[in-house]
């Protein structure tokens, strides 16, 4: 867990980057700070390794202030993807990526082996790409081992600062969806910076909505369209957005591809069928202690279906059926 204690970061001018931030980022989650360009996304990113250092307050991980770290190895147990993309220009991509598992003392086996699983992850064929410069790779593809790079040493926390900002929208949909599935395979904490509500809605487990170096909202992607804590954040997601939950009611669960969560210990199990409607699914996970239906299709059981997944295959479909029109 990273918290935020009462966290002010003033620059040597006088701007006040962050105004007495206190916040909580879960443990093995993904977390997205979302907010208006300049309210202090980046600085508060930067925060976490100790590239920016608090005018006052503290930042805890794993209830140790990271005041006392060793600089060094904060920063190599934290990958970093920065927002203009950062890679070394005289370095090979190869070596741009294996730079911290390099440091780690890792063996070139095991860092090509990580290297290249990575590589095919994001969609960069190793044997074209590895041996190039940054230069002979598009802004897109840069971003990309940039997304490589931050991923390879295996750190347990993992920062990015708007990583697919410059990915034309099919790949960008294509590395959400890869970073949800990483995400759910590896369970690391990452923190993501994006301006993109739809990114942020689809992608995260929990988001933070900052404004003007002060946190407007906290909460889940259903917390913030149902609830919106004020006119900025309902403004910031849009009425079109929180609208949208009256149209997909009559749409059918198994015309979805929901995002199944795992079957870990639930205490009370409703079932649903796949040809009953979202309205419905939303209407018994509004119940009391009802957190999660079990879904069958012609009596087959298919997977458990939350608020959380739910919501995040409608926004899917949606997507899916507005990128060609
Ligand atoms: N080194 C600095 N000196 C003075 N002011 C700074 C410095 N770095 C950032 N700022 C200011 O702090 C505020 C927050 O900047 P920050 O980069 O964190 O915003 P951001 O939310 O990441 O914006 P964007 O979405 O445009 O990337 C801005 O007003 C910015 O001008
Ligand atoms: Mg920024």
């Amino acid at each position: 867990m990273i918290r935020f204690n009462k966290v002010t970061k003033r620059f040597a001018d006088g701007t006040e980057a962050l105004k007495d931030v206190s916040l909580t980022i879960p443990t093995g989650m993904l977390t997205v700070i979302i907010g208006p360009s300049g309210c202090g996304k980046t600085t508060l990113m930067k925060m976490i390794n100790r590239l920016e250092v608090p005018t006052s307050g503290d930042i805890l991980i794993d209830d140790q202030s990271i005041k006392n770290q060793d600089e060094v190895g904060l920063r190599r147990s934290i990958g970093y993807v920065i927002q203009r993309i950062g890679l070394f220009p005289h370095m090979t991509i190869a070596k741009n990526a294996a730079l911290v598992p390099t440091l780690k003392g890792w063996t070139a086996e095991k860092t090509q082996a990580r290297v290249n699983e990575l590589m095919d992850i994001v969609g960069l064929d190793p044997e074209t790409y590895l041996n190039r410069f940054p230069l002979e790779l598009s802004g897109g593809q840069q971003q990309r081992v940039g997304v490589v790079r931050a991923l390879a040493g295996d750190p347990n926390i993992v920062l990015m600062d708007e990583p697919f900002s410059a990915l034309d929208p099919i790949s960008r949909e294509q590395l959400q969806d890869e970073l949800r599935n990483l995400q759910q395979e590896i369970q690391k904490t990452i923190v993501f910076v994006t301006h993109d509500m739809d990114e942020a809605l689809k992608i995260a487990d929990h988001i933070i909505v900052l404004r003007d170096g002060k946190v407007e909202q906290v909460g889940s992607s259903e917390v913030l369209i149902h609830q919106p804590a004020n006119e900025f954040v309902r403004n910031f997601i849009g009425e079109e957005r929180i609208n949208r939950k009256r149209s997909f009611g009559k749409w059918k669960i198994g015309e979805l591809s929901p995002f199944y969560t795992q079957s870990n210990m639930r205490e009370q199990i409703v079932s649903i069928n796949s040809s009953d409607d979202v309205e419905q699914a939303i209407a018994l996970l509004e119940k009391p202690h009802t957190d999660v239906l079990a879904v069958y299709t012609n009596e087959e059981f298919v997977g458990y279906l939350d608020q959380s997944s739910l919501l995040k295959a409608v926004i899917a479909k949606e997507e899916g059926a507005s990128s060609y029109d």
